[in-house]
């Protein structure tokens, strides 16, 4: 019995490939129409995102701002609100760019008891509305401090981290990926499949998210695209990569996220596409390697993406029109953090010192962490209900209180004695299979151990049918080729 290393070599390659092509097609767009295209006026729009679209003029771009401009203009609101602000560099995109920050808190750079959103823009080199809408945000806050409520409750009570451009190679090339053209919301570690485990494989821009998230303790963010209208929630991508809707553990809580940007925005609710002018991301279509996946998964974050303008690169005269239409959206989502939710901190019972304990809902198989520093989580939560909040840390007896929440946010101590943690939380836990704690990426790596699992069986139930019809072959053909023994 033998099979000749050229047909296992083979075999393996077939494997590999089959492999390569089961994963999704790397399809259309977030910040895309559906490429179904069900609209009549999306075919002619969809063929335009799918290919860089040639019509982006230089008369076009007249008005936006160019890279070296927007970091101009980011600077300026540092300078201009020194006392609120704080510029800061997460890394560099392939052609050296500076991927600039504009921390807004009254706090900026010091850890605080609060929790932290972030907004980023132009993920899409051709979408680059979201990068003007954000520094327009940005003056805003800057001009409206202790003039306007919303603003000076977004300084004093969070931390606003606005990346206005994740891809300004991209906006420089006119283009949808970056400068080697990788699409970005495609580039990240998938739960789904295992396409983009390797960080030391992922984009610059891309790493740059990740370490930012991992350094970061955010609460919740959204992204800003262009190509339609409407707020985009988790998960991106279904198992099966069919088009339905696959809702992750925080549906509702999403889906009330996703409203509240929708119903503050000028038009979006009234949406005809989508109902609500919110939708689940694989209801729309699957995508996979997106970041908003990602950050709920790995960072805890409860990421919207959001589509803001039906024309991806419109005229730069809209864009006062399009930042109005987005404003009170943008400032509501961002306050929703500190007005509603469960907050709190975690405390041991014997030392009085904060730690960094997880969060658990019974009945929904997510976590979060309360931070390092002062113990203090944000939970984000569909108001209206009853929910049993659920505090536990290694060493330390699980605690559990019920709570009602309504629209307005609940705050919640918890003091753990040390001892065994119960089992309860230990089972929900397993139940979440992906929320779980700074090692995440571990525990994502665990799942796709199955897969692999799965991958190499097949290889062997292969390999076993495949050596007998080598064998069988061998002898009717009687090759010429060294058989090797194995
Ligand atoms: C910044 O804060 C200092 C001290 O509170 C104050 O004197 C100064 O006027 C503030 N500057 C601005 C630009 O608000
Ligand atoms: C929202 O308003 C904009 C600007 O007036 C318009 O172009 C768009 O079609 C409207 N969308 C909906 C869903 O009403
Ligand atoms: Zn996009």
């Amino acid at each position: 019995m033998a099979i000749s290393r050229h047909r296992l070599l083979f075999l393996l390659l077939l494997l590999l490939l089959r492999a390569f092509s089961s994963l999704p097609a790397q399809a259309a767009a977030r910040g895309a129409s559906d490429p179904s295209g069900t609209g009549e006026n999306f075919g002619s729009v969809l063929r335009n995102l799918l290919q860089d679209d040639p019509r982006i003029t230089d008369e076009l771009t007249h008005g936006y701002m160019s890279n070296s401009e927007l970091e101009i203009a980011v600077r300026a609101v540092g300078s201009r609100c020194p006392n609120i602000s704080r510029i800061y560099s997460i890394g560099k995109s392939v052609n050296g760019f500076s991927l600039l920050v504009i921390e807004i808190s009254d706090k900026p750079g010091e850890k605080e008891a609060e929790p932290a959103f972030k907004f980023i823009g132009n993920v899409h080199g051709d979408e680059p509305v979201g990068r003007e809408v954000l520094i327009n945000l940005a003056n805003w806050l800057c001009d409206n401090y202790l003039k306007d409520p919303l603003a000076t409750l977004i300084v004093e009570n969070m931390h606003l981290h606005i990346l206005p451009t994740m891809n300004p190679d991209g906006f420089a090339l006119r283009r949808r990926g970056n400068a080697n053209n990788v699409d970005l919301n495609r580039d990240f570690p998938d739960q789904f499949f295992p396409i983009n485990d390797e960080i030391d494989y992922r984009q610059p821009e891309t790493r740059a998210i990740m370490n930012w998230v991992k350094q970061e303790h955010f609460t919740a963010s959204a992204s800003l695209h262009g190509g339609a209208l409407v707020a985009n929630y988790p998960w991106d991508g279904s198992r099966d990569q069919s088009k339905q809707y696959y809702g992750c553990p925080d549906d509702k809580t999403f889906r009330y996220m996703a409203s509240v940007y929708s119903k503050s925005h000028y038009n979006m609710s009234l949406s005809k596409e989508f109902k609500g002018g919110i939708t689940n991301g694989a209801f729309w279509y699957p995508i996979y390697g997106g970041m908003q996946d990602w950050n709920y998964i790995h960072g805890g974050c409860f990421e919207l993406t959001l589509e803001i303008s039906d024309i991806k690169w419109p005229k730069a005269a809209e864009l006062p029109v399009i930042w109005e239409h987005n404003r009170m959206s943008m400032l509501n989502l961002a306050a929703s953090l500190v007005k509603t939710g469960v907050h709190g901190r975690i405390f041991a019972a014997d030392t009085g010192h904060p730690i960094p304990g997880s969060l658990t809902i019974k009945g929904i198989g997510s976590e979060i962490r309360a931070s390092r520093t002062y113990g203090d989580y944000h939970r984000m939560l569909a108001p209206g209900e009853n929910y049993e909040v659920i505090a536990s840390m290694e060493g330390f007896r699980t605690k559990a209180t019920r709570i009602l929440l309504e629209e307005e946010a609940v705050s919640l101590d918890f003091i753990l004695d040390p001892g065994e943690a119960s089992g309860e939380v230990k089972m929900l836990r397993n139940d979440c299979g992906c929320l779980c704690g700074d090692d995440r990426l571990f525990h994502m790596h665990g799942a796709h151990l199955e897969l692999y699992l799965f991958v190499f069986l097949i290889i062997i139930a292969l390999y076993v049918l495949f050596k007998r019809r080598t064998s069988k072959f061998t002898i009717h053909r009687h090759s010429p080729r060294r058989p090797i023994a194995v």
